[in-house]
């Protein structure tokens, strides 16, 4: 259930693998003990102000032994099963160094040994050391989220209100394919965080079946694009009438590309692609920005009092003396429709959220199959399983070196074949890893300016300007 194929190692030195761990972890860790330190600082119990102090020991422990290139220590029980999954592996791998370890592997174990200073605590196990970030960064997307927000509501208005029944059956479906491709690469770009990539298509345009400018200008980037499959995996179901027809959404970031990934949710239920969504969140701190179960429950507070969220000004404005603008009527009118909207669907059912703790184990997801066969078995439920971002990506690839080329199907192992899953990857490159290319396509992109040219380093996959959409049918 592991590769035989070598994964990125972080010892390479032409691999983003070492480039992340030597400059961007320790900047990950100090920002983590500045929040732990400043939420010390104004705490006034002491034993909050004891723990908090050794939890930032702790983290300038574990910075000082990666940046030292020192073993990897065994993490300390913290009564969550996956801890000896992570030893044992670390065993496995003869008690490596920092600079000479499997990257997946590395930076999965480095996010895991932090959770475990704040579970074996007891004033701070549900603090999350990312979770202010995650806010602001979410805040700063004001334009985008106003824009979404409102093109949203049109939409949801316009297909319920029925407007499209003058259309014939072939147009109706044209323009939900078309529509289905926007929301689908809105949630993709979510990922890069590149806003200016975000489209505007009006009912006119959908109609015409134009896309936008921006979404076309954007499309170029998008190397391998399978989402006409994944459409017709989901309109086939519609067609047949089946009741009950599940999409599952392996989530990576909070904020800006949940609430994209949510308007996605939507869109499917509202168009009737999809009858339940069920989201994947992580169940610690993870990767800095992605998703905790809190988030979630965050997101939906900020929509349920938008002008609240909006007008209070956060750390920075404060500092720099700024009063945020409020929100208009109808922006804080349309941020509300998809507030009701979202929490409508919550409390159906329609729109469930699942967290699991195979999702920040130390493996690949080769190891589904194995390591979690229920959550197996319960993935094979779904029409259709979307993986958000990088990391996904890797985990789905097990990060391992293969030739571009490689086939989708294959570099996914257990879940290729007949897996009785159907995968759809949505990632925007920021790792090594790239599979499913057409011949030459990685030469071609690594001759282009920043794309690593003959320094051996694939360049071109670490910047995020670069995607796939990758689908494969298991249940075939
Ligand atoms: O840029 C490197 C990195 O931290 C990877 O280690 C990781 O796969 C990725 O970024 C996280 O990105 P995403 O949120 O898209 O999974
Ligand atoms: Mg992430």
């Amino acid at each position: 259930y592991d590769t035989k194929t070598p994964q990125y190692n972080t010892g390479d030195k032409t691999s983003f693998a070492y480039v992340s761990a030597r400059d961007r972890w320790p900047v990950i860790i100090t920002g983590g003990i500045d929040d732990v330190h400043r939420a010390t600082s104004v705490a006034h119990d002491l034993e909050t102000q004891r723990e908090g102090k050794k939890i930032v020991e702790g983290l300038a422990k574990l910075k000082y032994e990666l940046q030292h290139d020192r073993h990897m220590s065994p993490m300390p029980d913290d009564g969550e099963p996956d801890i000896a999954g992570y030893n044992k592996e670390l065993k496995q791998l003869g008690n490596p160094n920092w600079f000479n370890v499997p990257w997946l592997y590395s930076e999965c174990y480095l996010y895991r040994r932090m959770s475990t200073l704040f579970s074996l605590s007891s004033k701070w196990k549900n603090y999350d050391i990312f979770a202010r970030q995650k806010m602001s960064t979410f805040r700063s997307s004001r334009p985008a989220v106003l824009e979404l927000a409102a093109r949203y509501k049109d939409l949801v208005t316009q297909l319920e209100s029925g407007t499209s029944e003058t259309q014939s059956p072939e147009e109706r479906e044209a323009a939900e394919k078309l529509l289905f491709t926007e929301m689908c690469e809105i949630c993709l770009w979510g990922n890069a965080t590149d806003l200016s990539l975000l489209t505007n298509l009006s009912y006119e345009d959908i109609q015409k079946l134009q896309g936008s400018e921006a979404r076309k200008a954007s499309e170029k980037n998008i190397i391998v694009n399978d989402l006409a499959q994944a459409f017709e995996v989901l309109n086939k179901a519609k067609k047949a009438g089946k009741k009950e027809r599940r999409v599952d959404i392996i989530l990576d970031n909070a904020g800006f590309e949940l609430f994209v990934d949510l308007i996605l949710a939507g869109y499917l239920l509202s168009a009737d692609l999809a009858t339940e969504i069920v989201l994947h969140p992580k169940s610690i701190p993870w990767f800095v920005s992605d998703v905790v179960p809190k988030d979630f429950g965050d997101l939906l507070n900020a929509l349920a009092n938008p002008q609240t969220f909006y007008t209070t000004p956060s750390d920075d404005d404060k500092h720099a003396g700024k009063t945020p603008e409020p929100l208009s009527d109808k922006e804080a009118d349309e941020l509300s429709f998809l507030f009701q909207r979202w929490a409508g669907f919550h409390a159906e059912g329609q729109l469930a959220i699942r967290p699991n703790r195979f999702w920040t184990e130390g493996g690949s997801y080769w190891r589904l199959p194995k390591t979690a066969p229920e959550l197996y078995e319960d993935l094979k439920e779904s029409e259709l399983v979307i993986f958000k971002g990088d990391l996904n990506y890797r985990k789905l690839t097990a990060d391992a070196m293969w030739d571009p080329t490689t086939p989708f199907a294959e570099a996914i192992g257990p879940l290729g074949g007949k897996s009785g899953i159907r995968t759809l990857a949505l990632r925007t490159s920021k790792a090594d890893v790239i599979v499913g290319l057409p011949a030459g396509k990685d030469e071609e992109l690594r001759a282009t300016e920043g794309g690593g040219g003959d320094s051996g380093c694939r360049k071109w996959t670490w910047s995020g300007k670069w995607a796939v959409i990758q689908f494969w049918d298991g249940k075939c």
